[in-house]
C-alpha cells in the first residue's frame, strides 16, 4: 500500500509536535531489554524520543508516534511522513488513542517503549540533521545540479529519495538520513 498517494494533500495544519528530550542521531535497533536480545524494530534517525532510565550501555526510551490503522510504521507526526519507528510487529505499540483525518484515515497516537544503545541519543537535533545535510551535498549532485530543499513537500520527498537512493546506492541509514534532513528543512 502507498499511503503517500492520500495523505499526500494533508497540510502543515494538522502537525502535532511530540514531546522529547533525545534525538536519535542514526538508526537503532529498540530491544526489549537492556541487551542486543530481541529487537522490536527500529528506532529512525533524528526522531524524537523521551529517557526513562539509564542500564549500563542502553537507555530505556518511550518513542510516541502516530500510525495510520493496519501500518507497523509510525510517524512522528499526524500527516507528515516523517518515519519515527519501524516496528516488526504492530503488537510493539501500545495505542494511546485514535482520530480520523479528512480522508477517513484512522490515525492511531501510539506508544513504544524499550531499549537502545545510549550511544545511538544525541541533543542537538541541528547537529544531527546537519549530517542529513552534508550527505545530500554530498550524494546527491552527482548526476544533476542538486535539487533545492523546499523544491517537494514533506510528503512528496520519501518517494522521490526512494527512487534517487537505488540510483545513488544509498544504505538504508544514508537514506533516512537525507529523507529527515529535507522533511525538516525550514527556510
Ligand atoms: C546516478 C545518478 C543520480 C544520482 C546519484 C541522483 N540522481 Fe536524482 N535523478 C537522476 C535521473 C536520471 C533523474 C531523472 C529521471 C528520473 O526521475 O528518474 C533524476 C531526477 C531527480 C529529481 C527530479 C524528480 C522529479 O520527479 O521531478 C529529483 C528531485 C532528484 N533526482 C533528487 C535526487 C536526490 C535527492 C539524490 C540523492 C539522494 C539524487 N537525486 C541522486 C539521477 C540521479
Amino acid at each position: 500500500m502507498r499511503i503517500v498517494k492520500f495523505i499526500a494533500p494533508l497540510c502543515a495544519a494538522t502537525m502535532m509536535f511530540a514531546a522529547g528530550d533525545a534525538f536519535l542521531n542514526k538508526n537503532a535497533s529498540l530491544y526489549t531489554d537492556a541487551s542486543e536480545g530481541s529487537a522490536l524494530g527500529e528506532l529512525i534517525v533524528s526522531s524524537p524520543v523521551k529517557e526513562l532510565s539509564k542500564s549500563g550501555d542502553f537507555t530505556e526510551v518511550e518513542f510516541v508516534g502516530f500510525m495510520p490503522e493496519g501500518s507497523t510504521i509510525a510517524y512522528e507526526k499526524t500527516g507528515i511522513l516523517m518515519v519515527g519507528f519501524e516496528a516488526k510487529n504492530a503488537s510493539a505499540y501500545k495505542i494511546l488513542g485514535q482520530k480520523k483525518d479528512e480522508y477517513d484515515t484512522v490515525w492511531l497516537n501510539v506508544s513504544v517503549k524499550g531499549f537502545v544503545k545510549s550511544d545511538a541519543l544525541g541533543s542537538d537535533k541541528a547537529k544531527i540533521l546537519a549530517n542529513g545535510k552534508a550527505l545530500f551535498q554530498g550524494k546527491c549532485g552527482a548526476c544533476h545540479p542538486i535539487h533545492a530543499e523546499d523544491e517537494f513537500e514533506p510528503n512528496v520527498w520519501p518517494s522521490i529519495i526512494d527512487a534517487m537512493g537505488v540510483q545513488a546506492g544509498l544504505s538504508k541509514a544514508e537514506k533516512f538520513s537525507i529523507e529527515k534532513y529535507l522533511q525538516n528543512f525550514q527556510k
